[in-house]
């Protein structure tokens, strides 16, 4: 199966009422781990890649490493995504290298840091759609900024979705798919004690523009066996907290169709890799602890697609290409 648009992907999870986990890749063992749960569990998939994986894989190995993965799992379908674009370039970018969707974040200037006006938001997204949609590539966009920073990502400062100015924001832009500022931020430390999301914003936002699907970054659940395996084995990641899986499945309920993981595969890998060497200080084969890192995001991200209700959906429709999509947009 040839990628799919993500446009395809979450119109099938919005119909039957499931969420579809978007998982941040940046190498070999990740993207394994990541595939072999979506074929076990029988689950589509978004992979998506930040601008720093892009950076980090020279941008060549993102490209050929998904395009691996596609052929050695034709049942899959998987969609490309680009992660927190920050222009028009990087997604003109993106699109070259045959992502099948991609992000620009226009809640964030270019620097992404700091927030933009909505008038502004609204231009750069809109440059995207008319840009992509002619590709046939999938668009997602943000409005409100999520707390926390990333390698130098986000402005640190929360901002909630304004559901008055997101309906507006959809109908300006012809989005397809829409990232909510709802509480949660990104990384290891989203909250002090136990979150209270802003549930009300998905529910409204949903009850207005019942046909976009909505998206929750920052949707690591940080779960205490993981961090505990880090600290156990020399790492330091004290008071660690992220979001409670029945958070995330009372929000797909909602609305919530994508869902942006990326810090509990950092976890699971880390904790993999010190535990690995810490009990076996004698070996120094990389394929042994990268073959134990693979396999504990592989453990994460299969419980993932189960709890989020992807698991089974996988044959559930015949993969459309970017071609048929194109020509929906130019109706
Ligand atoms: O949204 C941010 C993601 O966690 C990507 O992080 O820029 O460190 O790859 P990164
Ligand atoms: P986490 O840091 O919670 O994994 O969020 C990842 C994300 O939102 C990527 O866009
Ligand atoms: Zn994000």
């Amino acid at each position: 199966m040839p990628l799919v648009p993500m446009k395809q992907i979450l119109d099938e999870a919005m119909k039957e009422n499931y969420g579809v986990g978007a998982f941040n890749v940046n190498n070999m063992e990740q993207l394994q781990g990541i595939m072999s749960a979506a074929k076990d569990t029988a689950s589509p998939v978004i992979v998506q890649a930040s601008r720093g994986a892009l950076k980090y894989t020279n941008m060549y190995y993102i490209k050929h490493m998904v395009a691996a993965a596609v052929e050695d799992n034709p049942e899959v379908p998987i969609s490309l995504h680009l992660d927190h674009g920050n222009s028009l370039e990087t997604c003109k970018l993106a699109i070259s290298l045959g992502f099948t969707s991609v992000m620009i974040d226009g809640s964030l200037k270019e620097d992404s840091k700091t927030p933009t006006t909505f008038d502004e938001n609204v231009e750069v997204t809109r440059a995207v759609v008319d840009y992509a949609h002619g590709f046939g590539v999938t668009v997602e966009g943000e409005l409100g900024t999520l707390g926390g920073i990333e390698d130098g990502v986000g402005s640190g400062k929360v901002k909630l979705t304004d559901p008055d100015e997101a309906v507006k924001f959809i109908k300006a832009t012809g989005i397809d798919a829409l990232a909510l500022a709802i509480g949660t931020s990104h990384g290891a430390y989203k909250f002090k004690a136990r979150p209270e999301l802003a549930m009300n914003i998905i529910s409204e936002v949903r009850s207005r523009v019942p046909d976009t699907p909505l998206v929750m970054h920052g949707s690591s659940s940080v779960p205490k066996d993981l961090v505990d395996i880090v600290n156990r084995y020399g790492g330091a990641i004290p008071d660690a907290m992220g979001v409670p899986i029945e958070s995330i499945q009372e929000a797909i309920k909602l609305g919530i169709k994508k869902i942006n993981v990326d810090t509990d595969g950092r976890l699971a890998m880390t904790g993999a890799i010190r535990k690995f060497l810490a009990e076996n200080p004698s070996e120094f084969d990389p394929r042994s602890y990268f073959g134990a890192a693979r396999q504990a995001v592989y453990e994460v991200v299969k419980g993932k697609m189960i709890a989020f209700g992807t698991a089974g959906h996988m044959g559930d429709y015949k993969p459309t290409t970017l071609d048929e999509i194109k020509k929906l947009y130019a109706i």
